[in-house]
């Protein structure tokens, strides 16, 4: 059972983040510390995303984050590249602490510690699918021939070979997810960022991408930090999951754990649901759509 984190330093560390979204968040933080809740805090004006919470993914871990809609699962993994700075408290990445990079530290750190893929895949629609995989390295410098060789090889690794010269509009939504797949695997970070990768995409092509993920997890060992709505998805990838409820884990665990020993009634209930919603077996590929 891991429930904690295999031992050593590990590779991103969320430790008492707080995040209020609104006019005066750090009043408003002051109102958490005093005890108002969620619902207090929103007839107040603000929006409690993230509640006291600490987390810590080792490295090499594939690490799920899952929960209701607005519990902050997006918020949670924004934080780590820093797409969103929290109210209080501190997200470390390898030891380095995020919120208190320069400018130019957290371009260095976007460019080389962590990937991120996008819900909606974010693809530059004047680019070829080629120059889109290779942007990552582009922005970081590396001579054409050089990061078109990578890019080219990590397209063919996504099963893209032979349309490096489309362009993103020509493709599926399937292909342009693994374009963004490829753009964010080809810069080698040791850390990648996926909120619902997968969530747009038809079942077939959602689970051809888990299994080339899986593998691809397999064979570079970095350190996943995945957004999903999918239990399935969740059980068959992640090492642990987390169940956030209103910006708190509520369980951690490997996914045996959270399906066979829910920690309260809100796992149970989000599980139960879950199950219900998708009663075919888990290595189905059919999942709800997101929410998100
Ligand atoms: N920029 C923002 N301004 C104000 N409120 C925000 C902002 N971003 C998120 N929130 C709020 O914070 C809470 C958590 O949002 P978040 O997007 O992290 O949820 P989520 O778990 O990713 O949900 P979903 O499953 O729908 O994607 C929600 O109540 C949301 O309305
Ligand atoms: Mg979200």
């Amino acid at each position: 059972m891991r429930d904690a984190p295999p031992a050593g330093a590990p590779m991103i560390e969320f430790a008492a983040v707080t995040t209020l979204f609104g006019r005066r968040p750090q009043r408003a933080l002051e109102r958490f510390r005093a005890g108002a809740d969620k619902a207090a805090l929103l007839a107040e004006g603000h929006v409690l995303a993230l509640a006291d919470l600490s987390l810590t993914i080792a490295p090499g871990e594939f690490f799920a984050v899952m929960g209701l809609s607005g519990s902050g699962k997006s918020t949670l993994i924004r934080h780590v590249n820093r797409l969103i700075d929290p109210t209080a408290g501190c997200i470390r990445v390898d030891g380095i602490e995020v919120s208190a990079l320069d400018r130019r530290g957290l371009e260095a750190f976007r460019r080389r510690r962590v990937a991120m893929v996008f819900q909606h895949f974010g693809l530059l629609p004047h680019r070829t699918v080629l120059e889109n995989a290779a942007y990552g390295l582009e922005v970081r410098g590396e001579p054409r021939a050089e990061r078109e060789a990578r890019a080219a090889a990590w397209l063919e690794r996504v099963g893209l070979a032979g349309y490096e010269r489309h362009m993103p509009q020509a493709l599926s939504g399937g292909m342009r997810q693994r374009v963004g797949l490829a753009r964010a695997l080809a810069v080698e970070t040791p850390v990648l960022l996926m909120d619902e990768p997968f969530s747009a995409l038809d079942p077939l092509t959602r689970a051809e991408l888990q299994d080339e993920l899986a593998a691809l997890h397999r064979g570079h060992g970095r350190t996943v930090l995945f957004v999903t709505h999918d239990l399935d998805e969740a059980a068959r990838l992640a090492d642990r999951i987390a169940i956030l409820r209103d910006g708190a884990v509520v369980q951690v665990g490997a996914p045996a754990d959270i399906l066979e020993r829910p920690a309260d009634e809100h796992v149970r209930a989000f599980v139960g649901a879950v199950r219900r919603d998708r009663p075919q077996p888990p290595s189905s590929p059919f999942a709800s759509p997101s929410a998100g």
